[in-house]
């Protein structure tokens, strides 16, 4: 049985392919039309979908979708008439990440069965079954998790209405336990606190968080009075510092914030300590209401095993607070936990859940995109017109040249799903060297001084060199370790100001290539680590083989390795 999930017109649209409960291929829209968190119809990513299996659209058996519209209808109306009159701006605003009004979305999301038809040639327009966005979120990570039971907590901008859910999760059922609406949204206080910083928000929600690490104590006191935590394990927001909830995305944060924290940066504006020491308040703050809400769920249900997942979650240092201050012997947090998961979820949703399928699949690997030949490869190196040879030994050749200070574009095998590159798709470069950063910036990356780059490591050595919260693993990136006192300086390029590291654990079942890599690396260097950057210039990581090459070209890093085949700019 085939399910197609998609996700659409909010941000990071993508679709899912699931057959009888095994996960086959996730995409992310963003990768094929360009378009960074694009909120379009995923036309591009149903055909990859389609192609990759070798089927058509007639040999699906159901299509889901990540959101009930007209759930949204009913709550926003109801919030509309709570917030009267000042919330007339908020239907008119944008709405979450795309530049959609509430009504438009709706509208578009409604007929998502009419688009699907008018893509395919089809007469009739399909069933389109609409899963609850949280729900959807919630069987992402529980569905294709190892556990048989456990607690799952979703936290994220806001779904129909919901911005926050607790559920259990046993065999195929996942029931509800506690739901908390917006306008009290973690994610929305966030994206607020990321406008007010001069960034755009559900975009640069990464730039706050490294931001945090060269901020003060100042604000702790004021920002307490904006969270408040309830007994229950909930919590609320402050409504008198934000105006979200009835002006939308158009404007933020109320005068009384401003009155507090002083005037918005601009766009452009020079920082100062101001906006690191808010970024730091806005950080501490969430990873202590993740705590408190973790802490809450575990009192609710007295399970060992927590599964996590939504945008929120992708704050990799409110996780690790979480793993080390609360019960919970067992972790599961979903890589792709921002909307491109929910896609995914909601096949999930409707295989196990509504047609009441035993489970058997569990998520261990994130590449679950395209993969190309090594013709394929070469062929478009030919198109493209560069001088490449191909290499007898692949890992063995590119692990010299980082050795020797080179940074290299390593594209190799299936595409990874989630917004981390994980080996497959990504820019590595030698960790030990102490301008490694600078250089990285200046030549390919072009980033903020204040975000830091995050090291791979072969899991086995893994805990030489960091220290992972009740051991661990990382294998996507959705985790933060502590760098070993001894090993901060012998790892400067990855080490961030607050001594903490965004750490990938590379497993070698898993990504054989890439740990090789490593391993040679650490051959040459004595030291088992990578600088990992994700494959990019300014846009979606690269897809395909004829983007990896056009951006090879367009920066300046040293050499290409894509498949068996290397480009080096200087030889
Ligand atoms: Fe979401």
């Amino acid at each position: 049985m085939y399910i197609l999930g998609l996700s659409s017109y909010s941000h990071e649209s993508s679709c899912s392919l699931i057959k009888d409960g095994q996960v086959k291929f996730v995409i992310e829209e963003e990768r094929l039309n360009r378009e960074k968190h694009t909120w379009k119809y995923p036309a591009n990513a149903i055909a990859q979908c389609l192609a990759l299996e070798g089927i058509g659209i007639r040999d699906i058996d159901h299509i889901t979708f990540f959101w009930i519209p007209n759930r949204e209808i009913i709550g926003n109306l109801t919030h509309v008439l709570k917030y009267f009159p000042r919330s007339l701006n908020f239907l008119r605003a944008p709405s979450g990440g795309s530049e959609l009004s509430f009504l438009d979305r709706i509208v578009l999301m409604n007929n998502i069965g009419v688009r699907i038809a008018r893509q395919f040639g089809l007469k009739a327009a399909p069933a389109v079954h609409f899963i609850e966005h949280h729900l959807a979120h919630a069987a992402s990570a529980f569905f294709v998790s190892r556990f048989e039971k456990a607690a799952v907590l979703t936290i994220d901008g806001r779904g129909e209405s919901t911005s926050t859910m607790m559920s259990v999760g046993d065999g195929n059922r996942i029931t509800k336990i506690l739901e908390i609406k917006v306008p009290h949204s973690l994610g929305h206080l966030y994206a607020a606190v990321t406008d007010y910083l001069g960034f755009k928000p559900f975009f640069d929600e990464w730039k706050v968080m490294g931001m945090s690490a060269y901020g003060k104590d100042t604000y702790a006191a004021d920002f307490a009075k904006i969270v408040q935590l309830w007994p229950d394990g909930a919590y609320r927001l402050n409504l008198d510092y934000v105006s979200f909830h009835t002006h939308g995305a158009g404007q933020w944060v109320s005068g009384l914030f401003l009155n507090t924290f002083g005037p918005k940066r601009e766009k452009g504006e020079q920082y100062d300590q101001r906006h690191f020491d808010i970024a730091y308040a806005l950080q501490k703050t969430v990873e202590k209401t993740g705590v408190h809400l973790a802490n809450g769920i575990y009192k609710r249900t007295k399970l060992k095993r927590l599964c996590m997942t939504g945008g929120v979650v992708l704050n990799c240092l409110m996780n690790k607070k979480i793993v080390e201050q609360t019960p919970f012997e067992e972790f599961f947090f979903q890589p792709i936990a921002n909307d491109a998961g929910t896609s995914l979820g909601s096949a999930l949703y409707y295989y196990h859940q509504v047609l009441g399928k035993p489970r058997g699949f569990e998520f261990d690997s994130p590449y679950l995109g395209m993969d190309y030949t090594d013709d394929a490869i070469e062929k478009t190196l030919k198109e493209k017109g560069i001088s490449y040879r191909r290499s007898p030994d692949i890992a063995r050749e590119t692990a010299r040249h980082i050795a020797q200070g080179k940074i290299v574009g390593w594209f190799q095998g299936r595409m990874e799903a989630g917004p981390r590159a994980l080996g497959h798709r990504s820019i590595v470069a030698d960790p030990t060297d102490p301008g490694m950063k600078d250089r990285l910036n200046a030549r390919v990356k072009r980033r903020e001084m204040f975000r830091p780059f995050a090291p791979s490591v072969l899991e086995e050595k893994a805990g030489e060199y960091f220290i992972l919260p009740k051991g661990q693993r990382s294998p996507y990136m959705i985790l933060i370790a502590d760098v070993r006192e001894d090993k901060k300086e012998i790892l400067p390029a990855i080490t961030h100001n607050d001594g903490t590291a965004r750490v990938h654990t590379v497993n070698k079942k898993t990504s054989p290539e890439y740990w090789k890599l490593i391993e040679e690396f650490g051959k040459i260097k004595g030291v088992p680590v990578l600088l990992n950057t994700s494959f990019n210039e300014n846009e979606p990581i690269v897809c395909t083989p004829a983007q990896a090459i056009d951006c090879f070209l367009r920066t300046d890093f040293d050499v290409l390795a894509i498949g068996n085949f290397l480009a080096d700019k200087h030889a």
